[in-house]
């Protein structure tokens, strides 16, 4: 009996203990596989914005409110919340929104037109902000009429305007894996990302210390000096320089103190400890072809050295190849869309034909300023009116500003 019973609860025991083996298995399995997809999920979260859209073409966004930022009301934020309803993905401090409007041209047509505008502040899942500078007929050219696009932001929208938006984009960002000190050196409206990734430092990244060069004509000019003032007060490791170039006299109290003329190499070695760095720069193109090439004499290295210009958007008839209609067609072909058009050379460049071809590229400047056309080229060649600001990959081209030497083929 004791056999018999000892047999059943041997065999009970031994049912018991494979039991729990499988189950065992199964939750060790379990884990495995969470924690293998848990890596997989922030691996994949690691990856720069930039590299994936957060949304395919374009979304409607809904103006909340809008905010003048400086005294002659030049300088006005936007804060945009999506008609959808849904919270906002999370950008990279620094990069842009692309925004697609219809404005009557002088005939009283509409015409698509698009522009960049930097997100001016850290990410809020409720609404993206921008700031956006009136942009005036230059000095010399009163005759020219103003900008288009910042005329109409300023003049006619207002809370409850819908605009069409691209997701963020944009490789100019801070990276925000490195820990050495951060140097933003913004000139005029060159403010807007660079002021994104202060805020975004301080946030994520506390013991990072943070450089901010500021440049503007006068302290009128300045914008966010409240939340400039507090961030100094609040953070040891956040040093404010405000630069002015011109400064008014005797008006502006304690604000006129501090450096005045432009920001170069000799204010920054006088302030900076070393040029260890990463140097983050954006401003007028003055600024950038003076201070970009000062750094580099200066020893800071290619790696640390991240720059963006607000090229105009429109891009004037000399930067823009014409036209050639061809007698015989080239053939470009897009590999992934499995697409072969013929160039017949009516247009100007790569992005404007794939897009009346019905192929969306993803496109911010459109004047070869940005980078978020890069596209690889996988056979032929591609040619440029001039030279462009952004530095192309090996391999790569920027079919915004780009036409075919031959017949072509591009990864997209
Ligand atoms: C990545 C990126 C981020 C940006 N971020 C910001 C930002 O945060 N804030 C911001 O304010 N701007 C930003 N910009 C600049 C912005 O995209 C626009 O270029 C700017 O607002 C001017 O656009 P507009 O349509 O008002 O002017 P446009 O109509 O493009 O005119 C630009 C200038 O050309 C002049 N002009 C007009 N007609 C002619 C002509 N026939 N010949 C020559 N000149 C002419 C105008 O008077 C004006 O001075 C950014 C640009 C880029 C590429
Ligand atoms: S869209 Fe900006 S470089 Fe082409």
């Amino acid at each position: 009996m004791l056999d018999k019973v000892t047999g059943v609860e041997l065999l009970g025991y031994i049912s018991a203990a494979l039991l729990a083996q499988i189950a065992a298995g199964i939750v060790i399995a379990a884990i495995r596989y969470q924690r293998a997809h848990d890596a997989g999920f922030d691996q994949e979260a690691a990856l720069p914005t930039s590299l994936k859209a957060a949304w395919a073409g374009t979304r409607a966004f809904r103006v909340r409110s809008r905010q003048s930022e400086d005294r002659a009301g030049n300088q006005v934020s936007f804060y945009l919340e999506p008609v959808d309803g849904e919270p906002l993905e999370p950008f990279v401090a620094g990069q842009f929104l692309t925004f697609q409007l219809k404005l009557p041209d002088d005939c009283g047509s509409l015409r698509g037109v698009t522009r960049c505008y930097s997100l001016s502040d850290c990410h809020n899942p409720s609404a993206y902000r921008i700031t956006i500078k009136r942009s005036v007929a230059p000095v010399d050219r009163p005759d020219l009429p103003p900008g288009l696009v910042s005329s109409y932001l300023h003049d006619f929208v207002t809370p409850g305007t819908i605009l069409q938006v691209r997701a963020p984009a944009g490789v100019f960002v801070l990276d925000e894996d490195i820990l050495a000190p951060v140097v933003l050196i913004a000139g005029g409206i060159g403010i807007t990302p660079l002021f994104a990734m202060a805020r975004a430092a301080l946030a994520d990244q506390p013991e990072r210390e943070i450089h901010l060069f500021y440049g503007v004509r006068d302290h009128h000019e300045q914008v966010f000096g409240t939340d400039l003032k507090r961030m100094e007060a609040q953070h040891p490791n956040f040093h404010l320089t405000i630069v002015q170039s011109d400064p008014l006299p005797g008006d502006g109290g304690a604000e006129s103190t501090g450096p005045t003329g432009f920001i170069d190499v000799n204010l920054l070695s006088a302030i900076l400890p070393a040029t260890n760095g990463h140097f983050y720069v954006c401003g007028p193109p003055a600024m950038m072809a003076s201070l970009v090439p000062a750094l580099r004499e200066w020893g800071v290295a290619e790696d640390a050295l991240h720059y963006e210009a607000f090229g105009p958007a429109s891009i004037g008839p000399a930067e823009t190849l014409v036209p050639q209609l061809l007698q015989t067609p080239l053939v470009v072909r897009f590999a992934r869309s499995g697409r072969t058009i013929d160039w017949t050379g009516e247009d100007t460049n790569l992005l404007d034909f794939a897009e009346r071809h019905g192929i969306d590229l993803p496109s911010g400047c459109r004047s070869g300023s940005c980078g978020t056309c890069e596209t690889t080229v996988d056979a032929g060649e591609v040619r440029y009116a001039k030279p462009p600001a952004f530095d192309i990959t090996d391999g790569r081209c920027l079919p915004c500003i780009g036409a075919p030497v031959g017949d072509l083929v591009l990864g997209a």
